[in-house]
């Protein structure tokens, strides 16, 4: 049972909005803000709860950083409308007391972090994570600490647009490594935040990345597609820019992706990707969860799956390490403990006949711990 749910309808265009508390740790609630058309208050739910799994997983007892419960926004609303903004604005000012209060958030699919940052400025909030301001010891300090982490760059792109892809990457290593995989190919469905950061990450790693997917369709190349031209050409929405294309890089249609052969396929892209219906098509030897609930419970697959509680929990729990001061502001300090953190979790659940199952457990026993620390 969740603690809170909100559906909203927005006066202005009808579309709909929802909010799902799962549940609240120290008062606070931790999750991101998705716009897409079609989202559902279902959808919201499981998103959710599995940030709740997200944040418990990376309870250590040593940290300063003690996980939030999980939460979830969505719009069903097309975030390519030019009504997007508005729309966007809309839904934050009727979720205002619970921004104040109790729901810390950032951005997810079809949402940049800057865009919701204009919005909860426009209509008078201090921030999108203001909720966890009165856990901190020094605010001042913890909030100069995340905006300093906020202007580090690497390479052109903004380390907050990095480190969930640069953890992806590590899971995605990881499993590499125990599958023992030579000379890995990877095929990545998003390109993104999350799709273009874990591009990039495999690539530098040396993972031939031969094809990518945006919401337009599928390019590939068995030869590897020149990544980094890709990612720095891409627009605001991870849109490619197919003029940047190789004249020996091919053009093939969206639903195309599962029939380019890689041995790694990263689902960055949307929820529910991954069906009963399409599973069978699914070649790869292993599957690496970037984006959200890409393989539906019915779906069965017959490669090692690192599910998404695990490979994507990075990027949340990067703000919080940054905020209360277990990481430094600097794109060393962040991928040096997403590594190490990553590395350690998927080695937790590798092993199990169901890495998923094993990742739920693992989350429901921090829970039961962190419970026991804060109830008194
Ligand atoms: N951004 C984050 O911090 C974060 C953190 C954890 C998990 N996630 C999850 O990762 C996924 C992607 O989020 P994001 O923030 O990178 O989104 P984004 O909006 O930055 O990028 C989405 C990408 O997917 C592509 N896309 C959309 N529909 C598609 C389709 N049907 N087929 C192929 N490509 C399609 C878009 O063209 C774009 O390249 C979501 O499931 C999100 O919940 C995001």
């Amino acid at each position: 049972m969740s603690f809170l749910q909100v559906t909203w309808t927005d006066p202005a265009t009808g579309a709909r909005g929802f909010l799902v508390i799962d549940r609240l740790v120290r008062g606070v609630s931790s999750g991101g803000l998705r716009m897409r058309a079609g989202c559902t208050l279902d959808e919201v739910r499981g998103l959710a709860e599995g940030m709740t799994a997200k944040e418990a997983l990376n309870y250590d007892p040593e940290a300063r950083y003690v996980p939030l419960g999980g939460a979830k926004g969505g719009i069903d609303f097309d975030p390519y409308d030019p009504r997007a903004k508005q729309v966007l604005t809309a839904y934050l000012y009727a979720m205002s007391p619970y921004v104040e209060r109790f729901w810390t958030m950032g951005e997810d699919l079809g949402l940049r972090q800057s865009t919701i940052d204009e919005a909860i400025a426009e209509i008078g909030l201090q921030s999108s994570i203001q909720a966890v301001y009165p856990l901190l010891d020094d605010e001042e300090k913890a909030r100069q600490r995340l905006a300093d982490a906020f202007a580090v760059t690497v390479d052109g792109i903004g380390l907050d647009e990095l480190v969930g892809g640069y953890g992806v990457a590590q899971a995605a290593l990881a499993g590499i490594e125990h599958l023992g995989l030579h000379h890995p190919t990877a095929f990545v469905q998003g390109f993104g935040s999350m799709g273009g950061a874990t591009a990039r990450y495999l690539a530098r790693a040396g993972v031939r990345v031969v094809g990518i997917a945006d919401v337009h369709g599928v390019v590939a190349n068995p030869a590897g597609l020149d990544v980094e031209t890709l990612l720095l050409s891409r627009d605001a929405h991870g849109t490619i820019d197919r003029s940047k294309l190789r004249p020996e890089d091919e053009q093939r249609d969206r639903e195309s992706w599962l029939d380019v052969e890689a041995d790694v396929l990263v689902p960055a892209a949307t929820s529910y990707a991954i069906t009963a219906d399409n599973a069978h098509r699914v070649k790869a030897k292993l599957v690496v969860e970037a984006a959200n609930m890409p393989v539906t419970a019915e779906a069965r697959l017959r490669a090692l799956v690192v599910p998404d509680v695990v490979a994507n929990s990075a990027t949340n729990s990067w703000w919080w390490w940054t905020l209360f001061g277990d990481v430094e502001p600097t794109a060393e300090s962040a991928f040096e403990k997403i590594a190490t953190t990553m590395r350690r979790l998927v080695a937790s659940i590798i092993d199990a006949e169901s890495p998923r199952q094993a990742a739920n457990q693992r989350a429901a026993a921090a829970i039961v711990e962190i419970d026991r620390r804060f109830r008194s």
